[in-house]
């Protein structure tokens, strides 16, 4: 369903619909890249929420139908723990997707998280090494997957924190406070310079924020994903009916 002025809201009915949408939606924009480019770089995104569409591209149906040998593989965010930590996005993508594929190391650019600040310039000297750009210009993924919180972050670009006002560097290191936690994040230009933008929301949890995030007032350092207002690419929100379930008021 397309939103007369707005992103396009795929409505799925649980978890499992929104992965079997959203993987279709991924291996047509790896498709689309590395038949015009040659080459299809992707940001994956942490959480739990993408954990379901992780492991459908890893079965025998998907695996094959993206060319992972002409794909490079990043992240949105990461927290600021070793990659064997039951905390860390890269070990619950190694776990449900990239052990299970053909990729070679080298293509897969995990974010240092064990570094703590100093994996920001560290990650941001991979992306700019493989983008191949300078100092001051920003990399445009084909695509980057999102979750959202139940308070309208995506990434790790949370209410009334300083990466919201990052608009210079590609990435940048943040603490948030009610999480007791410092995280490494691509910043609002980066997710907004990007070619396509996948989010996934799931759970009624997430139905206020979600509700606010389309349909509310323009203040993105109370709620960061409506930021993406702001997106050149093409947005595509993957949405279940309890994240939906309060009434639009369009
Ligand atoms: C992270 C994510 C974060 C996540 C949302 C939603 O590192 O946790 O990048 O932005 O996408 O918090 O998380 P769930 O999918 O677990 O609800």
């Amino acid at each position: 369903m397309m939103n007369s002025d707005g992103p396009e809201i795929i409505g799925c009915r649980d978890i499992d619909d929104i992965s079997a949408k959203a993987a279709i939606a991924v291996v047509e924009i790896a498709s689309r890249a590395i038949a015009e480019e040659g080459t299809f770089t992707i940001a994956l995104s942490g959480g739990s929420t993408p954990l379901a569409l992780y492991t459908r591209l890893s079965t025998d149906e998907y695996k094959k139908r993206i060319d992972w040998t002409r794909t490079h593989v990043f992240w949105g965010d990461e927290r600021c723990v070793p990659p064997d930590s039951g905390e860390s996005n890269y070990k619950a993508a190694l776990e449900t997707l990239l052990s299970r594929i053909e990729i070679s190391e080298s293509r897969i650019h995990r974010i240092k998280g064990e570094l703590g600040e100093a994996a920001a310039p560290d990650y941001e000297i991979t992306i700019k090494k493989v983008f191949g750009i300078k100092e001051r210009e920003l990399p445009r993924f084909n695509l980057i997957l999102l979750g959202m919180g139940s308070d309208g972050h995506m990434a790790s670009l949370f209410p009334w924190t300083s990466a919201l006002s990052e608009d210079k560097s590609a990435v940048a290191s943040v603490h948030i406070e009610k999480l007791g936690s410092n995280r490494i994040t691509l910043t609002h230009p980066v997710i907004n310079n990007a070619k396509n933008v996948i989010l996934l929301v799931s759970g009624k949890n997430k139905a206020t924020a979600l509700k606010n995030v389309l349909e509310g007032d323009f203040d993105p350092q109370r709620y960061p994903a409506q930021l993406l207002r702001l997106a050149k690419g093409n947005v595509k929100w993957f949405v279940d009916n309890p994240a939906l379930s309060l009434p639009s008021s369009r």
